[in-house]
């Protein structure tokens, strides 16, 4: 069965502009109902202009596709409850949240005063919170959600100057997983997505025409935000989507390996330094509390006790 958004409908943030603007014009190739929203600002998140939103809505119902544009600022959420209010009054339901707006203010940490820190944190994450917050109830009393928030290699791998960049797309990752575990019986999904293309966020550090940015399309990134928005998407999964290339980022947890119950000295730490960071037999932890399972299951069976 193939993947379709007839009568679904998709609210990209930060749509007008690169990654978003295609993300809402595959969601409407494919039979969505869009909401284009963007603040319109300038890439550091100054200035405001629904312009942007309006080309992107204007060229999907050009194309024959029901589309509205809307230029809240995601960190206000007042104005993002406005969106949703506005949505439900003309289409009455709300499918897919994709959490796409984005801001850059990088510096190096030495150099990075925290107004901008909250900034970036601010649009990221905050934004995400507020939209998702204002969908949230609206997703459960439907019984059907999708949520894909957009993180980035910055936070899952670091990158120089991002500080507040890298910290802000990570903690999208601790969001998801929460929600994730919050929504389970109400048929939310929420995934995340790393994606990698030459768009004007990276226009700077990378040279224009290179064979490297002839690669970074935009529009292959789109595929893998609407599979994470399917009907049969998965759940709480980080795909990274780049030049037609796709992978799937995993945290994992060492199996973890029992020094002693009684005293423990940083010396021991380092004496067993190759068991606890083995990696034969790592896995995902399924929530919070299954790591503190397992580490009292590892003491218990070295201590010859049954846990009750
Ligand atoms: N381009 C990449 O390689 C890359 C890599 C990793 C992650 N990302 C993430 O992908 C997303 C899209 O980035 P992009 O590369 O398309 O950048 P972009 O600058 O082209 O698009 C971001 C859009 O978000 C809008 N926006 C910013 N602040 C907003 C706010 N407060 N409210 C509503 N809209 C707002 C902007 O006006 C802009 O249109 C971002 O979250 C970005 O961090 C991009």
């Amino acid at each position: 069965m193939s993947i379709r958004f007839d009568e679904r409908v998709v609210i990209v943030t930060g749509g007008g502009n690169g990654l978003g603007r295609h993300h809402c014009l595959q969601f409407a190739e494919l039979g969505a109902k869009v909401v284009v929203n963007d603040l319109g600002g300038a890439l550091d998140g100054t200035g405001q202009s629904l312009s942007a939103a309006e080309t992107v809505a204007e060229e999907i119902r050009a194309a024959g596709g029901d589309a509205i544009a809307n230029g809240a600022n995601v960190t206000k959420p007042e104005e993002v409850q406005a969106m949703v209010d506005e949505v439900m009054a003309k289409w009455g339901r709300i499918d897919v949240l994709v959490n796409n707006a984005g801001i850059l203010r990088d510096k190096t940490f030495l150099k990075m005063d925290v107004d901008n820190f909250k900034a970036v944190v601010d649009v990221h994450l905050i934004g995400a919170v507020n939209c998702t917050k204002a969908v949230w109830g609206i997703m459960r009393q439907q019984n059907y959600g999708r949520i894909v928030m957009t993180t980035s290699s910055s936070g899952l791998f670091g990158n120089f100057g991002q500080s507040n960049y890298g910290a802000a797309k990570m903690s999208l990752i601790g969001l998801m997983n929460v929600l994730c575990l919050e929504c389970k019986k109400y048929n939310i999904h929420i995934n995340a997505l790393a994606p990698t293309a030459m768009t004007r966020m990276n226009e700077e550090l990378e040279p224009k025409g290179s064979t490297f940015t002839e690669l970074l399309k935009p529009e292959l990134v789109s595929p893998a935000v609407l599979f994470l928005s399917g009907e049969d998407a998965p759940n709480r999964t980080i795909l990274g989507a780049g030049c037609g290339a796709y992978a799937v980022t995993h945290i994992y947890e060492t199996k973890g390996h029992y020094i002693n119950n009684s005293k423990v000295s940083p010396d021991d730490i380092a004496a067993n330094w190759e068991l606890i960071s083995a990696t034969e037999g790592e896995a995902e932890q399924d929530n919070a509390a299954a790591q503190s399972i397992k580490f009292a299951e590892l003491a218990a069976m070295n201590l010859g006790i049954s846990l009750e």
